[in-house]
């Protein structure tokens, strides 16, 4: 199983690599000693992952010359933006042209996109956000797998149905055994990249024994990988990099401090957004975003969310809905609606339209069962697929009735690459266009 793309290495500069698929150039950050131009490579997020060996990257160039082509072809057509503004009144047609122009807009120029209603103005909305991830990104299309291996958590978050409000929830912790069995599968079957390993807050189980997990892991294979455990502590996160984890995954949830205060009891915002900086300062590569829907958001609130995201210039923006949990406080809160997520999606790519990535979220699956397709077309450019061990999947309940929980590897692969294909878009994802300019990082 393939499903990412190599690259040719055609200049090295320090740290920087410029790689070359079917004429695209990207550029990514290497650890590598041992790469010379000429190689090839794979890439994820802006990091060179592993060399590849001349054969084996001349046979996947060969099975995706073709499609590469065609499916640059169809993303091409379905991207188009129509200059016809019937509909849309002025102001609004005026916030989309200066999108279009790349000039930065303005807040209040954000909020009125956030705030949009008429499903002309909505879809122009959409459209706008997926030609700007054309135009920046091109038709890649990043897939990291997801383990969850412990939903022990010492926290009391009112929104999570892992927290310690859920009593009546079955825990579990996979062993070090079961961790590497998982994660040898996601690498070496199915051909995964890059990979989020994520935790609720495990008192039971210390950074250190993480880090020995990681380090076995960066030994063993050749992957990006992503920590997703809470708050671990500055002293936390440097040891998990030196381990080898080269990503932290982690929402900040609301940038309301008194929301963010009422919802996560004893915990501050300012921690929170202190460690991200942190991370992004040791070189971490950050995924991070918020909670759409909250009770008592707005949409002030909601674009100060991605604007803050934007601050810390994360490589990818995930933001998902509230699905309530009945074991939680939240438990009478309403779902938003796919619109409201779907347009928090757009107005990220907007404001941010150039580097980073924009994951829909199985959160987002879960409420409607065509959010890939509608967050792919709204500016997202990245899945993440479920590769936790299926017997313990349904405990990691943080909402209820998480999309994909019953579903094989292979099938979540086979229904990703369809859709994927069906959009014109291909399972590559090398880094940052070079003419893009600037990566900044690790
Ligand atoms: N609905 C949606 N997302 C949730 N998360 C936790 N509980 C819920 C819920 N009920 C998200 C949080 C957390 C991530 C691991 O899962 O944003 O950061």
């Amino acid at each position: 199983m393939c499903y990412a793309i190599p690259g040719k290495v055609i200049a090295i500069n320090g740290r920087r690599v410029t790689l070359e698929y079917f004429g695209e150039k990207r550029e990514a950050v290497s650890e590598l000693t041992c790469l010379a131009p000429g190689d090839f490579a794979y890439a994820q997020g802006g990091w060179v992952i592993d060399r590849v060996p001349p054969e084996e990257a001349s046979t996947i160039l060969d099975f995706w010359k073709e499609q590469f082509f065609e499916l640059q072809q169809r993303d091409l057509r379905l991207s188009r933006l129509s200059l016809d503004r019937t509909g849309i009144d002025r102001h609004t047609a005026m916030v989309f042209d200066r999108a279009l122009e790349e000039l930065p807009l303005r807040e209040d120029e954000l909020l009125t996109l956030l705030e949009l209603e008429g499903p002309r103005e909505l879809e122009y909305l959409y459209k706008t956000a997926n030609f700007l991830r054309y135009k920046h990104q091109g038709n890649s299309c990043c897939i990291h797998g997801i383990i969850e291996f412990s939903n022990h958590c010492s926290r009391g978050c009112h929104y999570c149905g892992i927290s310690t409000l859920n009593r009546d929830l079955p825990r579990y912790r996979l062993s070090r055994a079961q961790i590497l069995e998982a994660v040898g599968e996601a690498i070496d079957k199915w051909g995964f990249k890059a990979l989020v390993m994520q935790a609720g807050e495990d008192p039971e189980r210390s950074v250190e024994e993480v880090a020995e997990i990681i380090a076995e892991i960066r030994s063993r294979w050749a992957v990006l990988l992503f920590i997703s455990c809470g708050e671990i502590g500055i002293p936390g996160l440097h040891r998990l990099f030196d381990a080898g984890a080269r990503g932290l995954l982690m929402r900040f949830e609301t940038s309301n401090p008194e929301l963010y205060a009422k919802l996560r009891p004893g915990r501050r915002l300012e921690d929170r957004l202190e460690h991200l900086t942190a991370a992004r300062e040791m070189g971490y590569l950050l995924i991070t975003g918020g909670l759409v829907g909250l009770p008592g958001q707005t949409s002030r609130d909601l674009l100060k969310d991605i604007l803050t995201a934007r601050n810390l210039r994360p490589d990818m923006y995930s933001f998902g809905p509230l699905l309530p949990h009945p074991a939680t406080p939240l438990a009478g809160a309403q779902r938003p609606t796919s619109e409201a997520v779907r347009k928090v999606l757009a107005v990220c790519r907007i404001a941010d339209p150039r580097e980073s990535r924009l994951v829909v979220t199985t959160a987002f699956e879960t409420l409607d069962e065509t959010a890939r397709e509608q967050g792919l077309t709204s500016g997202a450019n990245s899945v993440m697929l479920n590769v936790t061990p299926e017997a313990v999947r349904p405990s990691y309940e943080l909402y209820p009735n998480r999309a994909h929980v019953g579903e094989a590897i292979s099938r979540q692969i086979e229904v990703t690459l369809d859709l994927l294909g069906r959009l014109g878009r291909a399972p590559s994802d090398l880094g940052i266009r070079e003419t893009d300019g600037d990566i900044s990082g690790v």
